[in-house]
């Protein structure tokens, strides 16, 4: 897929296959393309060349995606339960009553802010407040979620949590789709995506990155991806992670709750 804005490629043969049940961190320096990505996959801003499929449609025929975008769009006077309580009515408009409360108190539970539940979001850290997000985006049960760098900002302890949080969504069935600058939990990823200048320098499992980029910790993949080098690693990556791409679907976790 590709995808251009003016006379610049923004993004250029973006090659991806994602199955049910896969936490994918998406990484790569500032400019890299990584948001512009996203956009697409949410259908927000369109693919212009290549197709982008969701299920077995374009984006937007496949029922819901959640999206959390990196501000928390929360309304500070609002308990955790109301806020998720609106966003039922507003999302859920069709389901009954009981229905709705169902899901709010589940997408609570999943996210583990059932003991916060009558505390206003103005009161909770930021790790919370982003967990109240994360809620909001689960109460449609989307298939595919998608995260714009939702642990900046937070401490170490926090990203690990969260992204552990994403880890336990992706078990539950779902696509879920990160991008991150948290280098310490890319280990519990099962595919990693190292974007530089708009074209995949890097697809396949966290562990083989280090030394595909031939570095020893994950931070230091930003130093070998030199400005100007985007080709290289995006021929590179063609030859090398094309039967990564062709990996069979994840069998299911059967001790994962829906
Ligand atoms: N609508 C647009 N028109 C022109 N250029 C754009 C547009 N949107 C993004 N860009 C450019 O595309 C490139 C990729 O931007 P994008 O926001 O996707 O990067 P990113 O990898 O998310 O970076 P960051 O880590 O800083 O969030 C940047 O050079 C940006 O200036
Ligand atoms: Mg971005």
């Amino acid at each position: 897929m590709t995808a251009r804005a003016g006379g610049t490629t923004l993004l250029s043969s973006v090659d991806l296959t994602l199955h049910p049940g896969e936490l994918c961190a998406l990484i790569g320096p500032s400019g890299a393309g990584k948001s512009t990505l996203l956009k697409v996959l949410l259908g927000i801003r369109e693919a212009d060349g290549g197709t982008v499929r969701l299920g077995a449609g374009p984006p937007g025929a496949a029922g819901p995606v959640g999206y959390v975008p990196q501000r928390d769009a929360l309304h500070g006077g609002l308990t955790v339960e109301r806020t998720l309580h609106y966003a039922a009515r507003l999302r859920l408009p069709d389901a009954p009553a009981g229905e709705r409360q169902n899901r709010v108190l589940h997408a609570m539970g999943d996210v583990g802010l059932t003991d916060r539940r009558a505390v206003r979001v103005s009161r909770l850290s930021g790790g919370q407040q982003k967990r109240v997000s994360v809620a909001l985006e689960l109460l449609t049960s989307p298939g595919l979620l998608i995260l714009d760098e939702p642990t900046s900002g937070l401490d170490p302890g926090l990203e690990a949590q969260l992204m552990a949080l994403f880890a336990t969504v992706a078990r539950q069935g779902r696509v879920v789709l990160v991008a991150t600058h948290a280098m310490e939990s890319l280990g519990r990823c099962h595919v990693l995506v190292v974007l530089h200048e708009g074209r995949v320098a890097y697809v396949g499992p966290p562990a083989e990155a280090s030394g595909y980029f031939g570095v020893t910790r994950f931070a230091a993949i930003f130093d070998v991806l030199k400005p100007g080098r985007g080709g290289e690693w995006h021929e590179r990556c063609s030859s090398r992670c094309g039967a990564f791409l062709a990996r069979p679907a994840r069998v299911p976790d059967p001790g994962a709750s829906a």
